[in-house]
This record gives C-alpha cells, structure tokens and sequence, in this order.
C-alpha cells in the first residue's frame, strides 16, 4: 500500500488483477460487475480502519468477555450516480448496516464540468462517516463537486474512494479538498484530450450497466 498522507494506492496483487482484468475491452458486463464489486470490498477494508470501536460485554459458550463492536453511528455510503452504485453495492456487503445517500452528477461533455441533479442524504451526516464512492477521477470535477455538496450539507469526517485516478484528478482533488483522504486501486499515466484516463477502462458508467 502506498501512501501519501492524504493519497492511498491500495495496489494489492488481488486488486491488481482484477482491475487488469476490468480494463480489458472484451471483459463483459457481467464480469465487469462482478470485478467492481470484488475491488470495492477490498478498497472498503483499507478505508473503515479507522472507525472507532468500543467494547460491549458478551457470553462466549465457554464465558464472559469484553467483546470490540463497531461504535457510533452508521457510517454512510455516498454513491455518485450512476457508476458509483457499482462500487457501493461491495462496501455494503462488507458493512450491510450502512445508510446510502445519492448524488447524482454528470460531466458536462464539452466543458467537463460536473452538473448536479440528485441529492438526498441520511440525517445527522455530521455525525457520521461520509464514503463517496466513484470508480473514476478524472479531471476530479465531480468528485470535488461532490464533497462540497457533502460539506455544505454539514459532513464533517469525509473519505473518497475510486478506483482509477489521473495524476491530473489526484492533483486537483487533494489541492481543493486536503482534508479528505482519497483511496484508489491505481494512478494512471493522463488524461486524454476528452478528459479520460488514459491507458484507463473506458467509460465506467456504460461498462458496467451496458449501456452504448
Ligand atoms: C464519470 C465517472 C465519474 C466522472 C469522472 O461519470 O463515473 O463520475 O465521470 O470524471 P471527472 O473526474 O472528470 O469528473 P459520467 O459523467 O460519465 O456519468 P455517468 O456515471 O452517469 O455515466
Ligand atoms: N469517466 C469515465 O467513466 N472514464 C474516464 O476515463 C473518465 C471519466
């Protein structure tokens, strides 16, 4: 795992192949699916390290002990609309109790900014640990567009999970938001001239709903 402070690149073998695999043009939808999942649940166990426990007392069948359970309250999963669902449906089979909020962005094509339609979270997001889930930072538009919407609406303990960045997203993303750790599966090489990663996976949102 490499790490800059603020930067994570989880660059595990398992992580790794898969998302060799995604890049691959023939990988189907249905394997692409699959594989976005699989990547999240191991992106998820790097980034809830660091939730607070507390300890409750509990019977063993042999006897008491002061047993460690996940403490305060539920963290949230902040998909951005649409790939996103695909990233956040793996950090919920790692933690099935979490709330889900919705943002929906989209890039504008010819100015690549990010075009907010959809926003609804849980209450007390201050409270809370806010997961912002996109497979994606390219530019970062709609990822730094994302956690101000977050921040505006009271966040506080914010952390961005993706899973291909450009060193352009990266750069951008850390510079406008320092205090929100971002954790990736890789850092590619560019961007392209119509903003995508480049060697990259193509257009995240239709490969994994099939769509195009
Ligand atoms: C894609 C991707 C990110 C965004 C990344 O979404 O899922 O949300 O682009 O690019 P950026 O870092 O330059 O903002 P897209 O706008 O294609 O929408 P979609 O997921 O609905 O297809
Ligand atoms: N969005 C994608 O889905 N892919 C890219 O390479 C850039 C933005």
């Amino acid at each position: 795992m490499a790490n800059n402070s603020s930067v994570t690149v989880v660059d595990h073998p398992l992580v790794r192949h898969k998302l060799s695999i995604m890049r691959n043009k023939e990988t189907s939808t249905t394997n692409f699916r699959r594989l976005l999942r699989e990547i999240a649940l191991l992106l998820g166990y790097e980034v809830t390290r660091d939730l607070p426990i507390a300890t409750q007392r509990i019977e063993t069948p042999l006897e008491a002990m002061d047993a460690p359970f996940i403490d305060g309250k539920k963290l949230v999963v902040v998909p951005i609309l649409r790939a996103g669902l695909g990233l956040a449906d793996g950090i919920l089979d790692l933690v099935p109790g979490a709330r889900v909020g919705h943002i929906g962005l989209y890039r504008d094509p010819e100015t690549k900014a990010a075009v907010e339609y959809y926003f609804k979270m849980p209450e007390a997001l201050g409270e809370r640990l806010v997961l912002v889930c996109d497979p994606m930072l390219a530019t970062a538009n709609s990822a730094i567009a994302a956690v101000d919407l977050l921040k505006g609406a009271g966040a506080r303990w914010i952390k961005m999970l993706s899973v291909l960045a450009a060193p352009e997203g990266v750069k951008a993303f850390v510079e406008a938001h320092p205090d929100v750790p971002l954790t990736v599966a890789a850092i590619d090489r560019e961007l392209n001239d119509h903003a995508y990663i480049m060697p990259g996976l193509g257009d995240a949102g239709d490969r994994l709903f099939g769509t195009k």
